[in-house]
Order: C-alpha cells, then structure tokens, then sequence
C-alpha cells in the first residue's frame, strides 16, 4: 500500500494507466532503445482527500535544460496570465519597491507583466532552455527549483514576498511539504500566494483524464488544498474558478487569521461535497468513464484505418502521452502529430512514436480528420482553422469529454 504524500494516509487505488514514459519526452528514433516507462497509477486518500500519483519519475528527468514546453504558444494564456498579474498588481497595491516571485515562470509568460511595470521581481525556474527565453525578455530568473531552502536563501538577497504567484507548477511538485515550508517563511505578514492548477473536479467531471501524466503529481480541489495550507499554518481565503487547462482552480492563501476568508472558499467546498470529490465512489465512476472514451476512441479509430482515411493530430501535448500510450494509438491510426513548438519537429511523440511535425505540414497533407489532442485551446484552434476545415470538409475528432466528431 502507498501512503499519501501529503498525510501520510493509505491511499486508495482507482486507475492504472499502464507504461507511460516521461510525457514532454519528445525524442530521436536513435533514442527509442533507452526510453524510460514508469507505472503510472493514480489514487485518492480517503482522509487528506489528495488525488496523487503512486509513482513518479524524478524532477531531473522531466525539468531540464530541453524541457520541451514553451508557455508563450498560447496567445489566449498570454492574455490570461496579463490579467493574473494585474488581479495580484490590484489585490496587494504592488508598487516599485514591492517584491513578487513566481515559482516556474517558463518563458516569462506571466511574470513579465510585473517588469514591465517595474516592479521588484523574480522568477524561478530550473528548466534552463525554457528560463534562458525569460532572461532575454530582461526578467530576472533564478534556474533553481523552488523548495525550503531557496525559499531562506531569497529572503537575506531580496527581503519576503508580497506576493508568490505560481500557475500549473504546484500540482508538479511531490515534495509539497517543503513548498510550503518555504511559502510560509518567504510571505510577509500579510502577503498572498496565489496559484492555479487544473482541477480535480474539471477533471472527474469531464472524465478530461488527459491532465493525468507524469508532470501531475497531484490533482488539487478546494477540500484538499485547505488541509494542506493548514498543516502549514496559511489558510486557503478565496477560490476562483478558471476556463484555462479545461478548467482550472485559482487559490489564494495567507498566514492563518491575517485575511479575511471570501464566502467563495465554504461555496465551492459544498460543491465538491455535492460531487463527491470527498469518496471513493466518485473516482471509480470516473475510471468508468474513461474506460468508455477509450472504446469509442479506438473503435473510431480503427474503422478510419480500415476506411483508408487519413487522420491526423493536433498539438503535441504533454496530454497525448497519456492517451496515445494508455489507448494504444500508433502511427497506423495517425500519420503525425502538427505542433508550432520547434524543439519538438522532426522528433517522435513520447512511446507511441507519432511523427511530430511543424504546423505547415497540416494543410498539405489534406487531412480527412483531425484528431484534436489540444482540446483545451479548442476555441483559439478551431477559431483558427475554421475556414479551411469547412471549404475542405475536414472533420475534427474529439474526446472530452467523450468522443465525438464535427463537422463545420
Ligand atoms: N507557469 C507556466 C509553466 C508551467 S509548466 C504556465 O502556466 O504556462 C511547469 C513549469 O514548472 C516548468 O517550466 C518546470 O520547469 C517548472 N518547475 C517544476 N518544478 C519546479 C520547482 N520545484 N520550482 C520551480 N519551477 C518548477
Ligand atoms: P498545452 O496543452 O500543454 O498547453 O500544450 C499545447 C500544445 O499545442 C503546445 O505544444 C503548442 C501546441 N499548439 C499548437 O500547435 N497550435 C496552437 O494554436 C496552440 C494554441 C497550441
Ligand atoms: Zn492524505
């Protein structure tokens, strides 16, 4: 029996995703021999009420300096992470000699807006190729990860935070208990750390089980959050839903009995009750649901082969790793799998080994359907290609939350 990462609790199993190898590890054909798998099971801890992986590869292995995903592709997150940073410019009234850091800032994509407007800064990020983007902008990045002890070594250099900001990076971590060792000795009295993550109940809901994959140690919801932020004496003080990632879920936190506590936080708890996200049962109806995407994927799929149709994929998410490896897509179902991000053309998708080549391969090769692995960018995509999909009669193929096809 595992025990739970955050209290130490037995966990209860309920899905097993199979071999899966790391899933931003797009990789060389010279490579395949030496890929690394890991067993990827997932379970629920009835007392904390964390979702977590069982296992997980080492951080060294998946954040490094050709970590493969770029946070700036997306001009709708850039928009989003704009007004991320101005909601915490606002809520802490950041001025010049104010002091923000962003646990994982990438490319820069959200921490910039504090620069821009002059505001004492930094982020931290150990994915050097990723931080060296960040750096050019002129913003000012540490290539560490973030943990207990850069969390004292800051304090001497910069003085404690008004804020510490982080977007999909907590669920990445395992060793949370350090993380908010850390946040707890870097925040000042009344500061906040405020960050975003998919959500646990986006996820069981939407059976969007795709946001399961190696990176994602854990899937956060309001119940589990709370019991964490407690052990560590901050308190959760607002919740704010988001679109992003197929749903997300905004926290806010402060050292305990500083703030005032939105009603936000006691609503959204209710609903989680009310989802179930608090037993079992709820999670084992999911790997049900789940079950189900994966027969009718590959029913779909299997049928297009046979028809002699061509299908290909869109954006080569982390995400697909987990679907093409845990349904057993290969290269017969999909020729390739069309990305804008350079560092991963001409390379294999993690296990499968789908082709992954640049965007301008698509049009050309005059597809019969789209099988859309970015379906949380699906409006910016389809919005996109909207024109040349409907003249050409090509079909999109989605699977979230379950499979279905659609034509313009
Ligand atoms: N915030 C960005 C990037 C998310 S990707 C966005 O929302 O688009 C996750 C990032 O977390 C990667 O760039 C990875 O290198 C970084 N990361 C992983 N572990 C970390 C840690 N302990 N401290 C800081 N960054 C970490
Ligand atoms: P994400 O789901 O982890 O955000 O990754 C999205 C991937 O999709 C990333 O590799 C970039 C790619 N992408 C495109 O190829 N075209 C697009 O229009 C968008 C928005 C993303
Ligand atoms: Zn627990």
């Amino acid at each position: 029996m595992k025990k739970c990462l955050i209290c130490n609790s037995e966990i209860e199993k309920f899905i097993d995703f199979g071999q899966q190898p790391i899933a931003n590890g797009f990789l060389l054909e010279e490579q395949f021999e030496k890929e690394y798998f890991f067993q990827m099971e997932v379970g629920f801890c009835p007392k904390c009420k964390m979702v977590q992986l069982l296992e997980q590869p080492d951080r060294e292995q998946m954040f490094h300096e050709n970590y493969a995903f770029f946070s700036s592709t997306s001009n709708y997150m850039k928009k989003h992470f704009k007004e991320f940073a101005d909601s915490i410019i606002e809520l802490q009234s950041l001025q010049k000699n104010s002091f923000v850091v962003e646990v994982g800032c990438n490319d820069g994509i959200m921490i910039q807006n504090f620069m821009q407007q002059g505001i004492g800064h930094l982020g931290v990020e150990p994915s050097k190729n990723v931080a060296q983007v960040a750096k050019d902008k002129g913003i000012n990045v540490t290539t560490e990860f973030f943990d207990a002890t850069l969390a004292e070594n800051t304090i001497p250099k910069y003085g404690k935070a008004d804020a510490i900001i982080s977007a999909n990076v907590m669920c990445h971590i395992p060793y949370m208990h350090s993380i908010f060792e850390g946040i707890e000795k870097l925040l000042k009295d009344d500061g906040v750390f405020v960050f975003e993550d998919p959500y646990a109940g986006d996820i069981i809901q939407k059976a969007s089980f795709d946001q399961i994959y190696d990176e994602h140690t854990f899937l956060f919801s309001v119940l589990s959050v709370s019991y964490l932020a407690n052990m560590h004496n901050l308190e959760v003080i607002d919740v704010q839903h988001q679109i992003t990632h197929g749903g997300s879920m905004r926290y806010t936190l402060a050292h305990r009995g500083k703030k005032k506590i939105s009603s936000n936080v006691a609503k959204q708890i209710q609903i989680e009750k009310d989802l179930g996200l608090d037993s079992l049962q709820a999670y084992q109806e999911f790997t049900n649901k789940v079950l189900i995407v994966k027969n009718d994927l590959m029913k779909l799929l299997n049928q297009l082969k046979k028809d002699g149709k061509k299908v290909v994929a869109y954006g080569a998410t982390s995400k697909s790793t987990t679907v093409t490896n845990y349904f057993g897509i290969t290269p017969e179902h999909i020729s390739f799998i069309c990305d804008t991000t350079p560092t991963k053309h001409n390379k294999f998708s993690p296990g499968a080994h789908i082709p992954v080549v640049p965007y301008e391969n698509f049009r050309e090769s005059d597809p019969d359907y789209v099988l859309l692995f970015a379906w949380n960018h699906a409006k910016e995509i389809m919005e996109k290609e909207e024109e040349y999909m409907r003249s050409n009669g090509v079909k999109w193929i989605m699977y979230v939350p379950n499979v279905a096809t659609i034509n313009y």
